[in-house]
């Protein structure tokens, strides 16, 4: 009988979808990846496998998991199993690049970006932003490497002082900052290539937006005051906008069943979508006041997905 198969290196984001699991009192297994071996003349158990590798494992001291996922989404699909979030999806989910290129192949407007790789190239791409400009990692998530300039100097002592730190791809991405006229960013979520729901997360405590428990600052991180302000991550009711239809165009040519897409809307309302989360988190709080629950979704969907095995492996059977 076909299997559920969870990959992951961090337990702590697991957890929510372990107790998704329980709840709808579903089998699985979880396959941690972090360091370990692959055997290529091995093969791999029939199953649905769920890949939630993610593009800041480096920081968890996990720092070849990412490239160790990639082979084993190769191998197996190599043998035809059947993998949510792929091999093409982990090539996204580690290069902001890579996002970047097939977001705007789909027709989907992303911020002016210029990679680079070395310190003078940074700078040498700096006189070419027009305006105000971020850095950013192009392995990142977590907000690693986000900083605002406002101009070619300040970005000079920045890379001359002790604090920059080097994306560990050795690629810092210097990207036009989109200035939205409220302190906010749209997280877009997909659940087996579907729309599920649309949160607003509040920007004004900074770049690191991870949606999971875990990642909450605590009250400690509160300016005096501010516990009466919104909560900072909302869920939009009723969202709907034509771009979801081309989100989940590029989803699909992805190999990608499982994402967060995060955009931001100008002072025109000129929309630039900027990161892709295949490994995405769900806040249980905004979850809570919305009565929409993404780790269920996840785990019903795995379910159908391998029910599904189940049925043609019945069918190949009796055939
Ligand atoms: N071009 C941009 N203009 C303005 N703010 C941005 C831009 N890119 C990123 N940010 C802010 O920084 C945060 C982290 O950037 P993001 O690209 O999502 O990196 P990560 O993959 O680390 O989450 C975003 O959620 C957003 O608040
Ligand atoms: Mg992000």
């Amino acid at each position: 009988m076909p299997s559920i198969y969870v990959i992951h290196e961090n337990d702590a984001w697991v957890e929510p979808l372990r107790a998704a699991f329980e709840e709808l009192d579903l089998p699985y297994a979880e396959w941690f990846v972090a360091d370990g071996t692959l055997d290529f003349g091995s093969v791999p158990p029939e199953g649905v496998f769920y890949n939630r590798m993610s593009a800041s494992s480096h920081t968890r001291g996990h720092r070849y998991a990412a490239e160790l996922t990639g082979g084993i989404l190769a191998w197996l699909e190599a043998h035809g199993r059947r993998v949510i979030n792929n091999g093409l999806a982990l090539s996204l989910e580690i290069s902001k690049m890579a996002q970047y290129a097939e977001l705007s192949r789909r027709g989907i407007r992303v911020p002016h970006t210029i990679a680079a790789v070395g310190r003078e190239a940074l700078l040498a791409a700096a006189h070419r932003m027009p305006g105000r400009f971020i850095t950013k990692h192009n392995r990142a998530g977590k907000g690693l490497g986000v900083r605002l300039f406002d101009s070619v100097e300040a970005l000079q002592r920045y890379v001359d002082g002790g604090a920059f730190e080097d994306s560990v791809d050795g690629v810092t991405l210097l990207q036009q900052y989109i200035e939205a006229p409220a302190p906010y960013i749209t997280r877009v979520e997909f659940v087996g290539g579907k729309f599920l729901y649309a949160v607003r997360v509040d920007t004004s405590q900074g770049f690191e937006l991870c949606p999971a428990d875990v990642c909450q600052v605590g009250d400690a991180f509160c300016p005096a005051g501010a516990s009466a302000a919104a909560p900072q991550f909302r869920i939009l009711n009723g969202f709907s906008h034509p771009l979801i239809e081309r989100y989940q165009r590029f989803l699909a040519a992805n190999g990608i069943g499982i994402a967060g897409i995060e955009f931001i809307a100008d002072g025109e309302g000129e929309i630039y979508t900027y990161d892709v989360n295949t490994n995405t988190n769900y806040n249980a709080a905004a979850e809570a006041a919305a009565g929409v629950y993404g780790m269920r979704a996840i785990a019903s969907y795995l379910e159908r997905e391998r029910r599904k095995l189940e049925q043609s492996e019945r069918v190949a059977e009796t055939a």
